[in-house]
Order: C-alpha cells, then structure tokens, then sequence
C-alpha cells in the first residue's frame, strides 16, 4: 500500500533510491550499492584547494557544469575566490576516512560528521565539499559566516545545490552541520527545498504525488 499523508490521506512521493538520478536520497537508512560508480565522472573547470588531479576532484557532468556556473557567478560578482575541496569518493574511499575517523575520534563522534561506507553522498558524484579563502579552505562551521558562505547560502539552489546537512536538522540528516556540503539536485528541487526550508529527507517524507518536483 502506497504510504499515505497523515493529515490528506493522499500518497506521498516514492523515495529515489535510483544511484543514477540527480534527486536520489543517499544517507544512512538508504545506502546505496556496494559497486556503484557513476558513468560520466568529469573535471569541473574550477579552482581546487590542492593541486594535482585525485579521485575527489571529480563530479557528475551535470553537477560539475552547475558548480562551474556558480563559481564563475561568485567570482564575477562579488569577487570571492570559492575552492573545491572535496568532490567524488568511492565506497573504497568513503571506508578508508570513515575507519580513520572512527579510530582518530571514536564512533559516536565520527557517526554525525561522516558516512559510512555506501552512505556518503560523495559516491553519487553529485556532492561537493567547497571552501574559500576567508577560513582557509577548511570545511569548518565558521565558513557559514564567511561572506562566501553566506552567498552559498543565499544562491546555490539557483544552481542546482542545497545545503544538505542545514544548522537544526540534525536529528533527520543523521549528521552535524555543514554549510560547505553541499548536493546537486537540480534547479527545481533545490529551489522547493530552499524556499520551504527543508531537507532532501523531509522532501521525501511529507510530499504528496500532487507535489512533486520534476
Ligand atoms: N561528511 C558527509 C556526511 C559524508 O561523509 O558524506
Ligand atoms: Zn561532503
């Protein structure tokens, strides 16, 4: 039976769990497969916060073309000099920081800031970890007070991207927050997301078939 709105009695959406899809929900209650590994991986044309090509300096083609457009808007605009730091992972990859983590940190600690193998949203290539000169090119809290993060913010889901782990919604992302995490959606459903001041899981969670975004 289809799972039915609580106050309409009408159906909500069916979640994405399609790796493939720029709107799939990837986190700790939906992994996604073991091997999968997307298709048409790319270099943005964009600055990155260490030089030399790695696997994180890869994303989808649609996300890196949408992450070239914001750049290039940030820069021409209001002349902020935003980095890449962080792009595609692997599961291979995603394993070996998560166990560096939960042996530096511990367990409790490393559950809300990283992911499990198979539950990163890096392994999509849609997500992206960005920075800027103001606080160094770290991915710390302070960047979301940084003039470029608040431009992040303010603008990203004109690009496509939301701020998937917002300040507050911890206990339904599953992890702290990170203004510099941010996950390409597409213009539509980063804007929904944006104005309702929601997140990815919410979207899937409460919206009825009526409302869904394409
Ligand atoms: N830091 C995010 C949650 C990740 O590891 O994918
Ligand atoms: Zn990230």
């Amino acid at each position: 039976m289809d799972n039915l709105d609580i106050k309409t009695k009408t159906p909500l959406i069916k979640i994405n769990t399609d790796p493939t899809s720029y709107t799939v929900l990837v986190n700790k209650e939906y992994p996604m497969p073991k091997d999968y590994v997307p298709q048409d991986l790319t270099i943005p044309n964009v600055s990155y916060s260490y030089s030399g090509i790695y696997e994180k300096s890869y994303m989808r083609s649609v996300a890196a073309s949408a992450i070239e457009k914001m750049f290039a808007e940030a820069k021409k605009k209001e002349k902020f000099e935003l980095k890449v730091v962080s792009a595609y992972r692997s599961y291979s990859r995603q394993k070996a920081i998560y166990e560096n983590n939960v042996n530096m940190r511990g367990e409790e600690e490393t559950m809300m800031v990283s992911a499990p193998p198979g539950c990163s949203e890096h392994q999509t290539g849609l997500a992206v970890d960005v920075s800027s000169d103001t606080v160094k090119y770290t991915l710390e809290e302070s960047f979301a007070l940084s003039p470029e993060g608040k431009w992040i913010a303010k603008n990203c889901h004109n690009f496509g991207f939301i701020i998937r782990y917002p300040k507050g919604k911890s206990n339904i992302t599953g992890y702290s927050y990170e203004p510099w995490h941010l996950r390409y959606v597409g213009v539509n459903l980063a804007t929904y997301i944006h104005k309702k001041k929601i997140t990815l899981e919410e979207y899937y969670k409460t919206t009825t078939v009526e409302c869904k975004i394409y």
